[in-house]
């Protein structure tokens, strides 16, 4: 009994010298960031930003852990664990939404569908955009913006210069079934792989080439086993910042729009840098000396174009022709 009172009192006198603040600060929220790509990228940089705006803005009451590089999880699981609540946000190339289920999300993946940013903007930053993100609802999922990365080049050990050239090369793709078409139509041979995969397949020859924006192939040192990089800008790579809608939806209200105000300007900052850091990182791949560039005259790149507008054909029915219409509206594509 005494020394119950005794534990007593000296609790009460250890809450008394506590500063306020220590006293009344709250568990921070936790949000896990998890994405697959370097912290030196156009979305390794967007998530550190956003991080730091948001753990500004909220004062300590939300914490941002960002897990780059596949660290956490790979392609495929990181979309598992958003679902079952493990991480609370992901971004995720729009290439890798169909396993989801929604597979109008490929249509970003049709090769020579845009030809700058500009156009591209038309449609993720309009009505076509919106439209898809609310398509991700349904699948518990809440899309929160897009975020540019850029325009792939494509990488192998031989000159890929005419569509002949792709005939039984076995290329690494993301999981779309646009992409995989878009191989097909020049004779490649397509494999799905998990984006942390790539540079090991590429170094011990399990896959020949692969495409990818130059900050991606870059950073992953892709080009240091990759003899010829063909600078095609044959199609576009970006990404939907995702989280989990019924744990968005739960959190307090306040939170919630300090963290969508944080998401808009990180979103800005993401779309200012992603054409520099490609630019940079062609630069770098440059100065590596390690692969040697090839440029398309536009007979050769007219040719790609030719070949590839299979893919589109081919899955009109699967992304929904309406859709692809509305696009090609947008941004004015029509093949030659
Ligand atoms: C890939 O798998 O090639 C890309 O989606 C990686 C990324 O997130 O940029």
């Amino acid at each position: 009994m005494k020394l119950n009172r005794c534990i007593k009192t000296l609790l009460i006198a250890t809450a008394l010298t506590l500063p306020l603040t220590a006293m009344a600060a709250p568990t921070p929220i936790v949000i896990k960031f998890s994405h697959v790509v370097a912290q030196h990228t156009p979305k390794g940089q967007a998530a550190d930003y956003f991080k730091k705006i948001a753990e500004e803005r909220t004062k300590g009451r939300v914490k941002i852990e960002v897990y780059p590089n596949s660290q956490l999880y790979k392609d495929k699981e990181e979309m598992e664990a958003l679902q079952l609540g493990a991480v609370q946000m992901l971004a995720p190339s729009l290439a890798k939404f169909a396993p989801l289920g929604v597979k109008e999300f490929e249509v970003f993946d049709l090769p020579f569908i845009f030809d700058n940013y500009q156009e591209l903007h038309k449609v993720t930053q309009g009505p076509v955009g919106a439209k898809l993100l609310s398509k991700l609802e349904s699948k518990g999922i809440h899309g929160l913006a897009y975020w540019d990365n850029g325009f792939k080049v494509m990488s192998a050990n031989k000159p890929l210069k005419t569509p002949e050239d792709f005939k039984g090369q076995k290329l690494r793709i993301q999981s779309s079934k646009v992409l995989d078409a878009q191989m097909r139509s020049v004779g490649a041979n397509p494999q799905v792989m998990a984006f942390s995969e790539v540079y090991q397949a590429l170094q011990t020859g399990v896959v020949d080439g692969t495409e990818n924006p130059p900050s991606n192939l870059f950073t992953q040192k892709m080009h240091e086993v990759q003899k010829y990089v063909t600078l095609s800008d044959h199609g576009y790579l970006g990404y939907a910042v995702i989280v989990n809608k019924k744990y968005w939806a739960g959190l307090p209200a306040d939170i919630r729009t300090i963290l969508e105000g944080a998401m808009k300007d990180a979103t800005v900052y993401a779309n200012d840098i992603a054409k520099k850091d490609n630019e940079q990182a062609l630069a770098g791949v440059k100065k590596s000396g390690k692969s040697q560039f090839i440029t398309l005259t536009p007979q050769e790149r007219a040719a790609w174009k030719k070949a590839m507008d299979k893919a589109h054909k081919d899955n009109m029915g699967r992304i929904g022709a309406d859709l692809v219409q509305e696009v090609y509206k947008a941004t004015g594509y029509s093949p030659n």
